[in-house]
């Protein structure tokens, strides 16, 4: 899966321009505030997802102009293809292969993109509930029955914490406590199990990049928390069981608390390098370097559930890397489209092959590889 043209207009800081990438690497090279996180997050819309900085439509278009049109020609499924979407403040307007389309979803899918943004750092730093996103938002793109899934639990349980309000009032409410300790285990061991299954592989894939990444010298490894002993995690009906069974010991605590305090919304994903924790005790060039050894493993799965190699967008990712990690990044994630902003021009100069762009005040300029910077 590749994108063979973008073309901009009206959106963001970006100039009215048509941009042709290269089929493998694109990096962007450019002084703050010239356009590079906006130019990655026109390419991340075309995949039918919100923007990764969680801004209104509305903020996309260039100041002073009604509309912002981004367009793309992209080769998919075995075939050239087109998307084309046009924001008028806070409605939309879509196109596939020229056929008008109700919403921008109908794009998810045919433009498969995994991206990195320095928010995405939160995933190593922040809480439990960062890492359990990243897993559903995951699992939910090769297997959209999960998104379902997960609505089903969070409804159940809202349930069940409204209820555990309600007991200490209505005490003969206290018997169909076991309804919803039975249908939220039901639904939480699909959960556990899913998330299980996707950590198991996406460790495996991790591993190799990280190693790549750090020069053989980390071994990253991911471990799913989840309160649940090894031995009872076989199955689902041992896991059902055993989340029922915490369930029913934790009651007094949640009659007390009114709110469910065991499930798969507590649980986390450890992540650690040569079995340390990264989020307590890793480098900030640690903490980067696993959050994109996750992303492109991210991807990895992403293709072998869809049989598309999906497009890799890493913003800001070489800033804190040194120069072994740097070049690993620039020029060893084969065979797929990467598209890698940077400010530093001695980093963007490590690029062995591939495109270089130089992004100014909003204008894309390609710079031949064998030219220097100064001179371009
Ligand atoms: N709707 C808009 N219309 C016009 N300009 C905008 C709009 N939204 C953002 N900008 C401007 O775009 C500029 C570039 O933003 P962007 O985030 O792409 O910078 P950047 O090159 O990624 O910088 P950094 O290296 O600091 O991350 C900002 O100065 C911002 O004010
Ligand atoms: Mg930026």
């Amino acid at each position: 899966m590749n994108i063979s043209e973008i073309y901009f207009e009206g959106f963001r800081n970006l100039h009215d321009a048509v941009i042709v990438p290269d089929k493998g690497i694109n990096v962007i090279f450019g002084k703050n505030a010239q356009g590079k996180t906006n130019l990655l997050e026109g390419i991340w819309l075309l995949s039918g997802n919100k923007s990764f900085r969680g801004v209104r439509d509305s903020n996309l278009i260039k100041f002073g102009c009604d509309h912002a049109r981004i367009c793309s020609k992209f080769f998919s499924e075995d075939r050239e293809q087109s998307s084309e979407i046009i924001f008028w403040g806070s409605k939309k307007e879509v196109k596939l292969n020229g056929i008008n389309q109700k919403s921008v979803t109908s794009l998810i899918g045919k433009l498969c993109l995994v991206v990195f943004s320095p928010e995405h750092l939160s995933l190593v730093k922040d809480g439990p509930k960062e890492r359990r996103k990243f897993l559903d938002t995951a699992i939910c793109q090769i297997k959209p029955s999960y998104a379902e899934l997960i609505s089903k639990y969070n409804k159940t349980l809202m349930q069940r914490n409204a209820l555990l309000k309600d007991i200490p009032e209505h005490m003969g409410l206290l018997d169909t406590l076991d309804v919803w300790d039975y249908r939220l285990s039901v639904l939480g061991a699909n959960i556990v199990r899913t998330r299980l299954n996707y950590v198991q592989h996406l460790e495996s894939c991790a591993k190799k990049y990280h190693l790549g990444i750090s020069a053989g010298k980390e071994e990253i490894s991911l471990r799913y928390l989840c309160e649940l002993p090894d031995e009872q995690c076989g199955s689902s009906a041992n896991v059902k069981d055993a989340i029922e069974e915490k369930l029913k010991a934790g009651r007094q605590i949640d009659l007390r608390d009114g709110f469910t305090s065991f499930g798969p919304h507590k649980d986390d994903l450890e992540v650690t390098i040569n079995g340390v924790n990264v989020r307590n005790f890793g480098s900030q060039g640690q903490q980067r370097s696993c959050v994109v050894s996750m992303k492109i493993a991210e991807a990895e799965l992403m293709k072998k559930a869809t049989e598309q190699e999906p497009i890799i967008l890493l913003d800001d990712v070489l800033s804190e890397l040194d120069i072994t990690r740097q070049m690993f990044l620039l020029n060893e994630i084969n065979n797929r489209q990467v598209f890698i902003t940077c400010c530093e021009a001695a980093s963007a100069e490590r690029l062995k092959s591939g495109l270089l762009m130089q992004i100014s005040n909003g204008s894309c300029l390609l710079r031949p590889q064998d030219t220097a910077f100064d001179s371009f």
